[in-house]
């Protein structure tokens, strides 16, 4: 399978050193060859119809700054549509930074794929969130497969949980801990009593947050997994302004010791019933969604079989890169079993 990879940021590089790891057991285990043909950064693209030498790409792009430096390879103006539209491969990886203003360039991106029949997996929270049900109806239209699994709880299979693995049932509700840097965040103000600046300072050297924190913080992150879980577990045609959305910013060390002398715990809490819901809830330190540090817990309510509760890291660049490769194995299965090519 030749691929294309768009977004060579934390995600993109561990999805490239992922490839590398496996090579091996990838071909005898799945018979899956992946070749990514080109990679595409904010400097440019790198382009081989033969396939890419990942381990020198990254060496350049840790080098250089931008695998468009790559001296045999590098096109330094070529752009992330350009490569879309004019290298052949079968499937595009897009793991650009979330934008929920307008999507871009992602959803570009992926409209673009999808008009030269190419199948999507994507990271990137922003096009899905605005998005969703038009996105789903172009890959049916171009007969593409577009897979996101890497986009709600990161390499932990949340999404497929409901959709896989509750075939059948029906879920009735969903309520979780969608977002690990507000997790992480609440987490330290309860255990250690420092501050929501200090824990906040914490996160971000640690990694967790986005790029711009009040993605994390004022909830928006876990409301953009809210509406895809909304979208694609619950068939809601739900998109980003129809959650109602508080972040963590005014809960306090008070408001935490309080939720303590009851046993309880506060938590950034996403919820579907009825309408779409993140805000920070109080919860009983025994419920299933009580989890510390980065973890994400989310629990579904299903019709026959009742709750279950899937809990799991929910952010990290390795993390995200496996639920790639777990769609791209899905996607190259379909394809060996169905019609569509
Ligand atoms: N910033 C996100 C989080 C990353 O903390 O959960 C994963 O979506």
């Amino acid at each position: 399978m030749r691929i294309v990879l768009i977004g060579c940021g934390v995600v993109g590089q561990s999805f490239a050193r992922i490839l590398i790891r496996r090579e091996a057991e990838l071909a005898k285990n799945y018979g899956f060859h992946p070749r990514v043909v080109a990679m595409v950064d904010r400097g440019g693209a790198a382009v081989n119809p033969k396939g890419l030498d990942l381990e020198k790409m990254l060496s350049v792009k840790v080098e250089k700054g931008t695998v468009a430096a790559s001296r045999e390879y590098g096109r330094l103006a070529m752009s992330a549509l350009d490569v879309i539209e004019s290298v052949e491969a079968e499937a595009m990886v897009e793991a650009t930074p979330t934008n929920i203003k307008d999507g871009e360039p992602g959803l570009s991106h992926i409209k673009t794929a999808f008009k030269t029949g190419k199948h999507v997996v994507t990271t990137n929270k922003g096009p899905l969130a605005l998005a969703l049900p038009v996105l789903t109806e172009l890959a049916d239209y171009n007969k593409v497969y577009l897979k996101f699994s890497g986009t709600v709880g990161a390499g932990t299979p949340v999404l497929e949980l409901a959709k896989k693995c509750l075939l059948g049932d029906r879920i009735v509700s969903i309520r979780g801990i969608l977002n690990g840097t507000t997790n992480y965040i609440l987490t330290e103000m309860d255990e250690k009593r420092i501050t929501f600046q200090q824990a906040l300072e914490n996160a971000q050297k640690l990694g967790y947050a986005e790029a711009d924190p009040s993605m994390d913080v004022d909830g928006i992150d876990a409301a953009c997994k809210l509406v895809i879980m909304a979208n694609w577990i619950m068939n809601k045609k739900a998109t980003l302004k129809d959650v109602d959305v508080q972040g963590i910013r005014k809960v306090t060390l008070q408001a935490l010791e309080e939720a303590a002398k009851r046993g309880c715990t506060v938590k950034l809490v996403g919820s579907i019933n009825d309408n779409l819901k993140v805000k920070p809830t109080e919860i009983s330190r025994h419920d299933p969604l009580s989890v510390g540090g980065v973890l994400n817990a989310v629990t579904f309510v299903s019709e026959f079989a009742g709750e279950e509760t899937i809990i799991g890291r929910g952010a990290g660049g390795m993390e995200t890169a496996s639920a790639i490769l777990r769609d791209l194995l899905d996607i190259k299965h379909n394809l060996a079993t169905t019609l569509i090519a």
